[in-house]
């Protein structure tokens, strides 16, 4: 399977000590679904997220008080929950993302001839745009989920050129050198990870770029307005819903993993309540 000009073909070892994992992976009904259909796998596991009358208290005092709410969909879950996502992803991303993501992108301001990094690609709704403004640098798309990869590389066929790669890969362990990369956009990824992650993969997000490179993280944020608290309290009922994404707040952890200039930017579309985190090498 191929997604494009420098594509990876391997899928990333699993490594049982890597911490957002140990949210909820041990139940016994995930053991039994390695033999079984990807559409059957899909349905077990939002069988084992899904318990609507079982809110812990944080939770409901977190929702209460604009904080964040603690990840509850593991990591291990994502392939599975964006393969069944892929296809109709793009409705609710468009619906309420699109602000957000277009003020993002400006942010990180490509300019043609650099090298540039989307972390989590997803259907490529970015990609396109970072592609079509660096026709002379290279721009490299990484993601997790092969369907979401699929969707992207979908996209592509009508790129203006080919001058980009598309890599499956995970955010934790980025398969590139110290120091490769201008320019690095993330979105919508963070809001799904635990919050002790945040550090971790913001340092390997600095260790593959250039001094002096940008980075731009777009996210769910924590609502301050009743009308926001839709999403998180959709989020609380059942994390697949809304793909495992609840309000976060990034800027801090991003000035901790050593980013400078840090500023964050909030955008409210349609009442779902993202941010725009920037920082710099
Ligand atoms: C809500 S979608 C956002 C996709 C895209 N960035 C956008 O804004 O439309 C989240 C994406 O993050 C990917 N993802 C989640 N965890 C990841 C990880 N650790 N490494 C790489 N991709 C990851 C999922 O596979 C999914 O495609």
């Amino acid at each position: 399977m191929t997604f494009g000009p420098s594509a990876s073909l391997t899928w990333p070892k699993h490594r049982p000590g890597r911490p957002s994992d140990r949210c909820r992976n041990t139940s016994p009904r995930l053991q039994v679904t390695k033999n079984v259909s990807p559409l059957l796998q899909t349905c077990l596991h939002a069988i084992t997220y899904a318990d609507p009358l079982r809110i812990p208290p944080q939770r409901l005092t977190a929702m209460q008080h604009d904080s964040m709410q603690p990840a509850r969909m593991p990591q291990s879950a994502v392939p599975y929950v964006y393969t069944a996502i892929a296809p109709t992803h793009d409705w609710l991303a468009v619906l309420v993302e699109a602000k957000a993501r277009a003020f993002g992108l400006q942010q990180l301001a490509v300019q043609n001839g650099e090298h540039v990094l989307e972390v989590a690609v997803g259907t490529g709704l970015s990609f396109t745009e970072l592609v079509s403004a660096n026709p002379d640098g290279w721009t490299e798309g990484l993601d997790r989920t092969p369907a979401m990869l699929r969707q992207t590389a979908r996209r592509m066929q009508t790129a203006p050129h080919q001058r980009f790669g598309l890599r499956l890969g995970d955010a934790y362990a980025l398969p590139y050198p110290d120091n490769t990369f201008d320019a690095v956009l993330n979105s919508y990824m963070f809001d799904m990870l635990p919050v002790a992650d945040f550090t971790t993969v913001l340092r390997e997000f600095r260790r593959v770029l250039k001094p002096g490179g940008r980075c731009v993280c777009i996210n769910m944020t924590v609502p301050t307005h009743w009308t926001e608290r839709l999403w998180d309290t959709l989020y609380a009922l059942f994390p697949p819903l809304l793909g495992g994404c609840r309000g976060i707040t990034l800027a801090p952890s991003m000035r901790k993993a050593g980013f400078a200039d840090v500023r964050r930017t909030r955008i409210v579309q349609r009442t779902f309540p993202s941010e725009i985190v920037v920082g710099f090498c």
